[in-house]
């Protein structure tokens, strides 16, 4: 049967064969899933109330045009107004998504003829490089270094790869680093950007979870309409993921774009979606507020127990995600992270997501999600300790 060579480069290979190994898992203790960033935190219920309201309504299941968007990307325009301080406009730099996984994987075929060049972070997230791979699309990788803390040498690049470069790719708060990042870094991508005339774009889904400082936002930036687009989320900031509601702001010209891309593959999300959408931006803005201290205090507690069975472990910037060294005993056994995984996952039922699969740069780490209860975090803990003292 005919597959094209696009589908091989995909090349989901790390995460398919974790999936594989927790779906073969069948031991005691039961499975701890700590692999995926898919939350066990609840949306805001007034959010669930406004598309029960709209639900079963003729308009919610119709097909919904760009032009019904209309209420959703007016209150997209407000949040930005409110969050950023910048004014948007709602018919022309704004587009609903079906997540932004779906945009940002888009965007390349929007943005890139086949065989040109795109900067991307390593590690990266990976439908960052999905994307590329849709489009034909060569990646160059810009490693990010712990030493530095994971912050982006764009300086690293020469000119003559830059002049290459059409497209960059970015998103801080950075997975699976789990690094906050800070304005200047994003300043310093537009410059670069405005410099070598290539589209910035700015996958921001964990833009209300940093846990210290500040995140960074293209939309802080003046010049974002002349350089790029910034993709957001309702699946973080209103654990919202599994109604794939998210949106795009940036210049008219990559809205336009990606809008006319996106009519060849999907239609909007239904209206009954986008008025849970509304919701929780104009009625629970400080739905993230009270996510950001469950996840700081699940954050503490889990780098505390994983430090008192011997595994120190750095403690990230950004909620959801633990960012870890493999710890020395695996190093010292030559373990890579998808073998450690796989032999954790054997000997405890703990899953975790090894950090090659988000690129080469991932390699030596391993992400853990913290999207369970404090009290089975700790207990996931206490079992991989127990292992970890028998290798
Ligand atoms: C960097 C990044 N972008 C996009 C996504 C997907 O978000 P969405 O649910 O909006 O597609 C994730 C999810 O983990 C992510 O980490």
């Amino acid at each position: 049967m005919p597959i094209s060579e696009r589908v091989g480069r995909l090349g989901s290979g790390v995460f398919a064969r974790n999936d594989r190994r927790k779906a073969a898992y069948a031991g005691e203790p039961a499975l701890l899933d700590l692999s995926l960033g898919s939350t066990d935190l609840q949306p805001p219920p007034v959010a669930i109330a406004a598309m029960q309201a709209q639900l079963g309504t003729p308009e919610s299941a119709a097909y919904c045009l760009h032009a019904a968007t209309a209420p959703f990307r007016q209150a997209v325009a407000r949040w930005a107004q409110r969050r950023f301080g910048t004014s948007v406009d709602p018919e022309r730099e704004v587009l609903l998504l079906v997540g932004s996984q779906e945009g940002t994987a888009h965007l390349p075929l929007a943005v890139l003829n086949p065989g040109e060049a795109a900067l991307l972070l390593d590690p990266y997230y990976p439908s960052h490089m999905g994307g590329l791979h849709l489009a034909s699309a060569e990646p160059v990788l810009l490693p990010l270094r712990p030493e530095q803390g994971w912050k982006p040498d764009f300086d690293a690049v020469d000119d003559a790869t830059w002049a290459r470069i059409r497209l960059m790719v970015l998103g801080f708060p950075h997975n699976p680093t789990a690094t906050t990042g800070e304005q200047a870094w994003v300043d310093a991508a537009v410059s670069k950007a405005l410099q070598h005339g290539c589209v910035l774009a700015h996958d921001n889904p964990y833009v209300d979870l940093a846990l210290d400082g500040e995140a960074p936002a293209l939309l802080r930036n003046p010049a974002w309409r002349e350089v790029g687009i910034e993709f957001f989320s309702f699946s973080k900031s209103w654990c919202l993921g599994g109604y794939r509601l998210a949106f795009a702001i940036g210049a008219e010209g990559l809205i336009s774009a990606l809008r006319q891309l996106k009519g060849v593959v999907d239609f909007n999300q239904s209206l009954a979606l986008q008025a849970g959408a509304i919701a929780a931006l104009e009625q629970a803005g400080d739905w993230p507020e009270q996510l950001r201290a469950t996840y700081r205090e699940r954050r503490d507690r889990m780098a505390a127990a994983l430090e008192a069975v011997g595994w120190p472990v750095p403690l990230p910037s950004m909620a959801l995600y633990l960012w870890l060294p493999l710890p020395p005993v695996a190093r010292a056994q030559g373990l890579d992270s998808e073998t450690f995984c796989a032999r954790l996952l054997e000997a405890t039922g703990v899953a975790l997501t090894p950090g090659n699969g988000f690129g080469p740069g991932g390699e030596g780490w391993l992400r853990l999600a913290l999207v369970h209860p404090v009290e089975q975090l700790e207990a996931g803990a206490a079992r991989i300790g127990r292992w970890l003292a028998s290798l």
